[in-house]
């Protein structure tokens, strides 16, 4: 079989986005401009691998009609998938994009719980993909009923195996993750600044922050700074990515864009500073669109002429 990148979603959601001008709390709105997707950190990244051209295989689990409703969708996609089949529905994220006063507000439901039995189903599966994986990415929330520690003992099966691992979550689960040491991390500022216990509101405090996870033991750390860009660190090159100024549609799913870049041109052997690129390419592409991890044909070479890589100076701190 062929190699893939294995991508991981735990608690995936059927992403529902609206745009509703002037949104108040406390109001009716006739629904607008509806647009429904299959979501979850994990298969939003699959879902730009494949738009890259790059084998994945997305996993986690799913159920009732919510994930049946996934599993149509990436079949229409083409995107290759192995979810654990559970008893409980597959939740719903809303988003309300308010283009009038540029304002995005989320409603995140918790999702289904996951039993005993089907965790240990899914470890079975988890260990039977990585037989053909060659990087498996590990993405967002943990699901309810899964110890925090679940990522950590995921990340250290994929290690023995000699698989790099990507790794992006928030709270306990990501501090006990990254105690396995992946071979990436990606946080946003909040994260960064949650496991840092750094305040960073300068340049010098996000380099800080990139060095912090490079000192325990991370190949790659990049800090990412939405609309910004991002600064990414290998233990040698420290890289300043600077996106275009755009008119973002939609921010959410960006992370994972830029995961997918990144780890599609790791993938085809390019240079760290190639794939630092296309993953600003990615993060920046995905603002574009509505729907989180959907890039619009075209947008790829329209935005990769407007993205800039500085090398930036850092000290050992
Ligand atoms: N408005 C924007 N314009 C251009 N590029 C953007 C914009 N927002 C994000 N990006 C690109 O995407 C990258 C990741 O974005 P961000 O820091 O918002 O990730 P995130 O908070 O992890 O997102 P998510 O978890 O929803 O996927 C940024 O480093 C940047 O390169
Ligand atoms: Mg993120």
């Amino acid at each position: 079989m062929r190699k893939y990148i294995l991508t991981v979603t735990l608690n995936p959601a059927i992403d529902k986005t609206v745009k509703v001008p002037n949104f108040k709390t406390g109001k009716d709105f006739r629904e607008q401009n509806l647009s429904l997707s299959a979501g979850g950190k994990g298969i939003n990244t699959s879902q730009v691998l494949k738009h890259l051209g790059v084998p994945t295989l997305a996993t986690g689990f799913l159920g009732g009609g919510g994930g049946e409703y996934i599993k149509n969708q990436l079949n229409k996609e083409k995107i290759k998938y192995d979810f654990c089949a559970i008893g409980n529905n597959t939740r719903t994220s809303l988003t309300i994009l308010d283009p009038r006063l540029n304002t995005i507000t989320r409603l995140l439901e918790r999702g289904p719980k996951i039993t005993k039995k089907e965790l240990n189903a899914f470890r079975r599966k988890f260990s039977s993909l990585l037989n053909n994986c060659r990087y498996v990415i590990i993405s967002g929330r943990n699901a309810v009923g899964v110890t925090d520690s679940f990522y950590g003992e995921l990340i250290a099966e994929a290690k023995k195996k000699n698989i790099l691992t990507v790794f992006d979550t928030s709270g306990k689960p990501y501090e006990l993750g990254l105690i396995q040491r992946p071979f990436m991390v990606k946080p946003n500022l909040k994260e960064a600044e949650q496991i840092t216990g750094l305040k960073i509101l300068t340049i010098s405090e996000v380099k800080q922050a990139a060095f912090y996870f490079y000192k325990r033991g991370i190949q790659i750390s990049a800090i990412t700074l939405g609309s910004l860009g991002a600064i990414v660190f290998n233990g040698q090159e420290m890289l300043l990515a600077i996106p275009p100024k755009l008119k973002r549609k939609n921010p959410v799913g960006c992370g994972d864009s830029f995961i997918a870049g990144f780890i599609a041109w790791h993938w085809r052997k390019r240079s760290f500073r190639e794939c630092v690129k296309m993953a600003t390419i990615c993060g920046a592409a995905n603002a574009l669109s509505l729907n989180p991890g959907f890039i619009k044909p075209g947008t790829i070479q329209k935005v990769s002429r407007q993205v800039k890589i500085k090398t930036l100076k850092y000290n050992s701190y």
